[in-house]
């Protein structure tokens, strides 16, 4: 049943030819330039289905923010009170008159307010409908998009429009105008056994003043495992205490499966204490987690098996979110084209009790998502943060932008339609409320040139890195001048190894690397600071960006800082890491006795007031 509005109403009496919704004045709400590398394949089917996601304002937000910051700075008398659940949705409703307008339009559609899916904040509405309502709703053209060089195809648009009246209640549409991929971070490259060991048999340890003992096993420098890490990061014998109500998480998409008995393999060969051990599995819309060996997904067993390694006993949970990789454009009918990651995201602010440690090794180029969708997306990452949850992210694999040394791939132009030459900041991981981690490799640590590193061109530079990237930026002088925003969000925040680890996956064993390796291992120590608070009755850690670089300013041996060496991309050598922080390796790799001293209270006067 559609209901006509008395507009409506007016309209047919003075004999104009109306239909649902088709009363209202449209203007162009968000228009993108074609997206370099996608070919416009044909119009999508009027009968496929979208879950179109309708984002209302959050007029409030700042005062999230605030919130945020302070409960996340370490010399905040507020450090640590994080916000419940309702008081954070509180902070990020809607106003009731975008609420009733939103309704009243969809109303004209034949949707009841009271049928209409919402999240609990009230600031997302999702209906699920066939392409051809969404193009009269929305006053545009749906078509399958394919992406020239992975073949991966998608259904969107590059523009669309909204009853003018809507423009102030309605922040954002999707799926609209998003052409990003979400890739896993991982390196493409497998390195054999044989290439990789670099092992010195006539010296058995390195010396490394920051590790564990002062030393590392010669077999790591190119073969990692959990116990190399926990030298190399003098974590030691710590062992958790606080199993009981620390919790740690890694979300999967696009049908990489994490694999049991990987996960056993891997713990018995590397990580003995820790056999049988197993993890949760929450599946988040029709998401699955296919046991057979041929569906064990690289990506997966690595982020389970480090983060959940070091992390051991820990209780740990694996995201499955379902959502198929972009499809193959002639099968379209049995894909959907929804964005799996707005999925998980609804489905853990909705989560009374959240992970206090959750890594994620996916993300894309930050202009693949239209502004006004990666600032909605970014902002439920602050919400997450201000409710304790440590985020952490890869920061990408590609340095300061795809594009290797070959100009004439030209992945490093822009995407705004004026094909300006550019580096290319990766996202979430510009996202200023969440930690990014970039690449290590060697012991001695070295920068691992691929680690993804630069500046956003969406998010302007938080107060907490006022000090840290201006000094950096100051020292560039005007290299690179014109190729990054020295106003935007700079990452990364800190590093880790991210080459040479061993894993299980499929049944082999193997060496794998990239942030994807880096991102875990740093969520895996993470956790172990979280569970040194929580086992002494402090909160847990939360947002970590402001702590880190105040630590970076004050304590700048909690972290290995790496120096030397650059992020190459976009035929350029990229950034070079420099003391202290740098768009490399952040302020460089963790010490774990030392935060941990920190975290607990005992350095400084970080945590006294
Ligand atoms: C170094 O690692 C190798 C390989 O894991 C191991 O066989 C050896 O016992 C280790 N040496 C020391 C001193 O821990
Ligand atoms: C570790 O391996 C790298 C790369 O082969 C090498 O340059 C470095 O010297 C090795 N470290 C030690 C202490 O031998
Ligand atoms: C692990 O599980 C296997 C198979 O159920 C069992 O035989 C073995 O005793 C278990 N090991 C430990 C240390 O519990
Ligand atoms: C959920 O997944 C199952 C098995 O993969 C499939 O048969 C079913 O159609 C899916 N349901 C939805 C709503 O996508
Ligand atoms: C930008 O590049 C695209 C793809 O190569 C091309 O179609 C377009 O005309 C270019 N635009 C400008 C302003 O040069
Ligand atoms: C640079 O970043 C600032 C803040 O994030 C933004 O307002 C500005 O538009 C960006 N400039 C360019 C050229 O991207």
């Amino acid at each position: 049943m559609k209901s006509f509005g008395l507009f409506v109403g007016l309209l047919v009496a003075a004999g104009v030819a109306a239909a649902p919704g088709k009363d209202y004045e449209h203007k162009v709400k968000e228009s993108v330039a074609p997206p370099r590398g996608w070919t416009k394949v044909k119009p999508a089917p009027a009968d496929h289905f979208i879950d179109l996601r309708i984002g209302l304002p959050q007029p409030k937000f700042h005062e999230l923010e605030q919130h945020l910051y302070e409960i996340s700075d370490p010399f905040h008398e507020r450090y640590g009170a994080h916000l419940s659940k309702e008081e954070v949705e509180a902070l990020i409703a809607p106003h009731e008159e975008s609420v009733s307008a939103v309704d009243e339009w969809l109303a004209s559609y034949g949707f009841a307010s009271h049928e209409l899916s919402r999240s609990s904040a009230g600031d997302w509405v999702k209906l699920r409908i066939p392409v051809s309502l969404a193009e009269e709703m929305l006053k545009t053209e749906y078509h399958v998009w394919q992406h020239e060089e992975s073949g991966d195809a998608v259904v969107r648009t590059t523009s669309y429009s909204l009853p003018e009246h809507l423009h102030v209640h309605i922040d954002v549409v999707q799926p609209t105008t998003t052409f990003a991929r979400m890739r896993g971070m991982k390196a493409t490259y497998h390195y054999a056994d044989e290439e990789a060991r670099v092992v010195n048999i006539a010296q058995p340890t390195i010396p490394i003043p920051s590790a564990y003992n002062g030393q590392v096993n010669s077999s790591c420098n190119g073969s990692l495992t959990p116990t190399c890490l926990r030298e190399l990061y003098n974590i030691g014998d710590y062992t958790p205490q606080a199993a009981d109500v620390n919790k740690i998480a890694c979300t999967g998409y696009l049908e990489q499966y994490a694999n049991f008995e990987d996960f056993n393999d891997f713990n018995a060969k590397y990580l003995p204490e820790a056999i049988n051990s197993t993890f949760d599995v929450i599946y988040i819309n029709n998401g699955s987690n296919d046991q057979s060996l041929d569906a064990a997904g690289v990506e997966a067993d690595l982020d389970t098996q480090y983060a959940f390694g070091l992390s051991y006993p820990t209780p740990a949970t694996f995201y499955t979110t379902g959502g198929s990789p972009p499809f193959i454009p002639d099968d379209i009918t049995t894909s959907d084209s929804n964005e799996p990651y707005a999925d998980w995201l609804s489905y853990i602010l909705n989560d009374p009790n959240p992970p206090q440690t959750i890594s994620t090794s996916y993300g894309d180029d930050e202009q693949t998502v239209p502004y006004s969708y990666a600032t909605r997306v970014c902002r439920e990452l602050a919400q997450l943060g201000a409710r304790g949850v440590s985020i952490i992210f890869s920061s990408g694999d590609n340095g300061v932008g795809d594009g290797d040394s070959d100009p004439a791939t030209q992945e490093c132009y822009t995407n705004n339609g004026l094909n300006e030459t550019k580096f290319v900041p990766a996202f979430p991981a510009s996202c200023p409320y969440v930690t990014a981690v970039g690449a290590t490799w060697y012991i001695p640590e070295e920068t691992y040139f691929i680690s993804g590193g630069g500046f956003s061109n969406y998010f302007s530079r938080p107060l907490y890195q006022d000090i840290a990237v201006p000094h950096y930026v100051k020292n560039l002088g005007n290299t690179y001048e014109g190729l990054y925003n020295a106003s935007g969000r700079a990452y990364p925040d800190v590093a880790a190894q991210g080459q040479f680890f061993w894993i299980f996956s499929g049944g082999e064993n193997f060496l794998i690397g990239g942030t994807s390796a880096a991102a875990p291992t740093v969520g895996g120590i993470v956790s172990l600071l979280n569970d040194a608070r929580l086992a002494k009755g402090l909160p847990a850690l939360g947002f970590l960006n402001p702590l880190i670089y105040a630590i970076g300013a004050i304590v700048p041996d909690a972290f290995n800082d790496i120096v030397g060496g650059s992020n190459r991309g976009c035929g350029t050598e990229g950034f070079t890491a420099e003391v202290g922080w740098d768009p490399v390796t952040g302020f460089g790799t963790p010490n774990f006795g030392k935060l941990h001293d920190i975290a607990v209270g005992n350095i400084g006067g970080l945590f006294d007031f």
